[in-house]
């Protein structure tokens, strides 16, 4: 069977710990990630929203809570143990989780607003496929946004533990590289900054608005984590308009 990015949480071991991990009030993802999609998403009232790789769906929370009434959510994921819990999250919601790997997913025409998909297309190898059906499954007019691990991460080799040096290397080839990550090993998709971009242009998208996650002083308790997020860029977020 192939390899895919959902198979790392559906180890218990590594579940338990990135599930641990997001309860940190620093880490990363609520920090530096969370902060720039909720920006470059905006308004969600009345849209029609799909997340690829969508983990443990709290975020349909967040986007259908009350100011943004007639909103709906669907979340596509390929992990049993993050599908759990995310139909746990949008009990009561306007929503609905696809249990699915979202290379194979089928893309309804026209059907959606707003696409997003945070953390989970550094797991794909044929990008430009998926931004396809992604271009194709949006209403016109529609927009795309989503977060990677940023290449000049998945590019350095990556030993567990605080990191205090990156070396990065090889930049320009593309491929799958494996980390040592929460304790396990995890294979994600090494592309440049250059080449989201592009796919994103040839798949028929007009890109509106790229970022780096650079850290905003009020997300943080702390000056020590504050000040090692200024030294490098963990996330890349692109948003594209059809
Ligand atoms: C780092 S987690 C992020 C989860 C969620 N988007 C969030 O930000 O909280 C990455 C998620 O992508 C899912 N994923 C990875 N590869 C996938 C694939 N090919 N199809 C569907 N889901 C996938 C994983 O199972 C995991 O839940």
């Amino acid at each position: 069977m192939k390899d895919r990015g959902s198979d790392f949480y559906d180890d218990q071991a590594n579940f338990e710990k990135y599930m641990e991990r997001r309860k940190w009030q620093e880490n990363a993802n609520d920090t530096l990630e969370k902060p720039v999609m909720l920006e470059l998403i905006g308004d969600v009232a009345g849209k029609n929203i799909l997340d690829l790789g969508c983990g443990d769906a709290r975020f349909a929370a967040e986007l259908l809570s009350r100011e943004r009434e007639g909103a709906t959510y669907t979340g596509v994921e390929g992990s049993v143990n993050m599908i759990q819990a995310a139909n746990k999250s949008v009990k009561g919601l306007n929503a609905r989780i696809e249990q699915a790997f979202m290379e194979e997913w089928t893309y309804p025409a026209g059907a959606y607003d707003l696409v997003i998909s945070r953390l989970a297309v550094h797991y794909i190898e044929d990008v430009e496929s998926l931004f396809c059906n992604i271009y194709n499954t949006l209403k016109e007019n529609g927009t795309f946004v989503f977060s990677v691990e940023h290449p000049v991460i998945t590019s350095t080799l990556q030993p567990s533990g605080t990191r205090t040096d990156w070396v990065v290397d090889q930049y320009f080839v593309e491929g799958y590289r494996e980390q040592q990550w929460l304790g396990g090993s995890v294979k994600k998709m090494h592309r440049s900054i250059e080449s989201y971009f592009m796919a994103l242009q040839r798949a028929g998208f007009r890109v509106e608005h790229l970022r780096e996650s650079a850290p905003q002083r009020a997300y943080f308790v702390n000056e020590e984590t504050y000040l090692r997020r200024q030294r490098i860029p963990l996330f890349l977020f692109l948003s594209a308009r059809k």
